[in-house]
């Protein structure tokens, strides 16, 4: 789990990225005040040979890529549209049956519902890409597990693993997340793959 932490720290750490920041007002100021002193020194010389003010400085602003997509709330409707793009592949969907409540609301004891694997997953990507969450947390009621704990003998294959990783890129990519971005969250999803793949 330690391990995992730290590899999805790294990525995030890359995933920062500097952003040119527009000019705040003191700097217009200063502009201002540069402009009318080389003025006042022009009228009250004959040397044409002025030196041009350099363009302010513009100092780069990091952000996570927790704030690029819009934090908890971004992070929580991209993973609902994730989860209902998977949700489309049978193959995928048929993993997820159990965890469908029955008509008394209710699910096999020690399952989690979908509403709460959902929960989860806006918790791990979130803490994932830089936010206050912590994974592993507790969501919507379940003690969120380990990727290893929470996938054991679920025999995910690695050809349906890719697949959901491809699907959760492409709903990304449609909702207008920078292609960049849409990388660091494939490489968070497959730094996950040792634990959550059997059957190899
Ligand atoms: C791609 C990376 C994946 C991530 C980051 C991920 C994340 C999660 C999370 C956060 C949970 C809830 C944790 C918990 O139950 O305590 C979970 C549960 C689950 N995941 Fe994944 N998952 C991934 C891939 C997959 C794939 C490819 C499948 C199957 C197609 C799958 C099937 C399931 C199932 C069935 C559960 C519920 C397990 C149970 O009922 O005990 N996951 N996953």
């Amino acid at each position: 789990m330690q391990e995992q932490h730290t590899q999805i720290d790294g990525q995030l750490a890359a995933g920062r990225t500097r952003l040119p920041k527009a000019p705040g007002l003191g700097l217009v100021a200063l502009g201002l005040v540069s402009l009318g002193l080389s003025a006042a020194a022009c009228s009250n010389s004959t040397d044409t040979n002025v030196e041009e003010t350099a363009p302010p400085a513009t100092p780069p602003v990091e952000t996570t890529l927790y704030q690029r997509l819009g934090e908890a709330e971004g992070i929580t409707s991209a993973v609902s549209e994730v989860v209902q793009d998977a949700a489309m592949d049978e193959e995928v969907l048929e993993f997820f049956l159990p965890n469908v409540p029955d008509e008394n609301g209710e699910v096999p004891d020690g399952k989690p519902t979908l509403a709460q694997i959902e929960a989860c997953l806006v918790l791990q990507l979130s803490a994932a890409a830089g936010g206050p969450e912590v994974y592993p947390g507790e969501a919507a009621g379940w003690q969120c597990r380990t990727m290893a704990d929470s996938h054991a003998g679920l025999g995910i294959s690695e050809e349906i693993f890719d697949r959901f990783v491809a699907s959760a890129a492409g709903t990304l990519a449609r909702l207008g997340v920078p292609e960049e971005d849409v990388a660091i969250v494939g490489g968070v999803l497959n730094s996950t793959k040792d634990d959550i793949v059997e059957n190899q």
